[in-house]
């Protein structure tokens, strides 16, 4: 559905900045996906995006929506935005305050160049994208008479009212509160289930990625490190950026003693003192991360027995914080200086100062190449 082939766009770099952009991004979409550019502020999302949509003319690579060529840079083809059918959302909602709801929505549909819509044709269109959001009485309202929800949801609307075959969203959520945020995540999904449309969403919310999509691109400053499925980001992160960036995790330095045994267990010796073994999903050697989250280190009381685990740290609660469902500790390890992030279930006892065991399976503990 969409395909990005080697698809580069390197803005100028000013002096001593580091050259922003997108570099080689490479993807095939199937249709009906919900497809997220995840990473940290100025990677390179937003630019990308801009591409797509045809607001930014690449420096390579090519673009295509179904079976047609959008962008060529070896050709020099580049199809006019307005010709693209794609449907857009921006982090600012950018409704026109002045208008009403049905002009705002019936907009892309009246100024079209691609076609031209009968008057029937538009009310019909805009009755259905609002019901979709789920303002079906709103049409004649002013905009400016619509909460920060509704007015992202007549945003949503005015995106879909032509049916594109693409959608593009660049942080549509980040302008509202954290339970609208929430609220309006499962709808945006619903309503993109519904249309079968192919979305592309911009985000550095990791925990949005991880909830809302089919296929996952992180991207580390222009490059995109990864791509694959949320349980895949979060369980087989690529490298120390992507364990770091999706979800919580505690990161040890360390060097590999050797190759992996046949298991794929690797000795690691960590900088600072100590030793774990590892599990390693790609060959690794020499100075390699350690990425082990909170939620796979199992406490014990000093003396008690770890059980097998495999890996043991000795070390003392720093920190601890009752959040319900969980515990939330931080450690101090004796060894090294890194301070463990831990999660226990809420019946777990230890009290600042309380020295601990932490162990974690070889499994569980996954050496990684180092990311600079
Ligand atoms: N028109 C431009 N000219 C020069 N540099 C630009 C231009 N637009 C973006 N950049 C640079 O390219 C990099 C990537 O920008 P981009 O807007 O794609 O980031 P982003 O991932 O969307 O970030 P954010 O999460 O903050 O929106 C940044 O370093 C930015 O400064
Ligand atoms: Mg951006």
């Amino acid at each position: 559905m969409l395909t990005l082939d080697h698809l580069t766009k390197i803005y100028p770099a000013r002096p001593g900045e580091f050259a922003g952009g997108i570099r080689d991004a490479s993807i095939v979409l199937k249709p009906g996906a919900f497809f997220t550019l995840l990473g940290p502020s100025g990677c390179g999302k937003t630019t990308t995006l801009r591409c797509i949509a045809g607001l930014e003319r690449p420096d390579e690579g090519r673009i295509l929506v179904g079976d047609e060529v959008m962008f060529d840079g070896a050709s020099g083809r580049s199809v006019p935005l307005h010709l693209r059918n794609i449907g857009m959302v921006f982090q600012s909602y950018a409704i026109w305050p002045h208008m009403s709801v049905f002009d705002n929505v019936s907009f892309p549909m009246r100024v079209s160049k691609a076609r031209k819509y009968s008057t029937a044709e538009i009310r019909k269109a805009v009755g259905e994208a609002l019901d979709s959001v789920g303002l079906g009485g709103y049409a004649n309202r002013s905009a400016t008479q619509l909460s920060g929800g509704q007015q992202q949801r007549v945003a949503l609307a005015r995106a879909v009212v032509h049916r594109p075959k693409l959608l593009l969203l660049d942080e549509p959520l980040s302008n509202l509160d954290a339970s609208l945020r929430e609220e309006m995540r499962v709808e945006l999904k619903r309503l993109q289930r519904e249309l079968g449309i192919t979305a592309v969403y911009v985000t550095h919310d990791q925990s949005e990625a991880l909830a809302m999509s089919d296929v996952i691109a992180v991207i580390d400053q222009g490059q995109v490190v990864q791509i694959g499925g949320p349980r895949e980001v979060y369980f087989q992160p690529a490298t120390e950026f992507v364990a770091g960036f999706v979800g919580h995790t505690n990161i040890l330095h360390g060097t590999a003693t050797g190759p992996a045994d046949a298991r794929g267990v690797v000795a690691v010796e960590v900088t600072g003192g100590g030793r774990v073994l590892c599990r390693a999903e790609t060959p690794v050697s020499g100075e390699v991360a350690v990425s082990i989250r909170p939620e796979n280190i199992r406490l014990a009381g000093e003396g008690e027995a770890t059980g097998a685990a495999g890996n043991a740290i000795a070390g003392r609660v720093a920190s601890a914080s009752f959040l319900g469902s969980i515990v939330h500790y931080e450690v101090e390890p004796d060894q090294g200086s890194a301070v463990f992030r831990v999660e226990g279930g809420p019946g777990t006892p230890f009290e600042i100062g309380a020295r601990v065991a932490m162990s974690f399976r070889p499994e569980d503990a996954l050496a990684l190449p180092r990311s600079t």
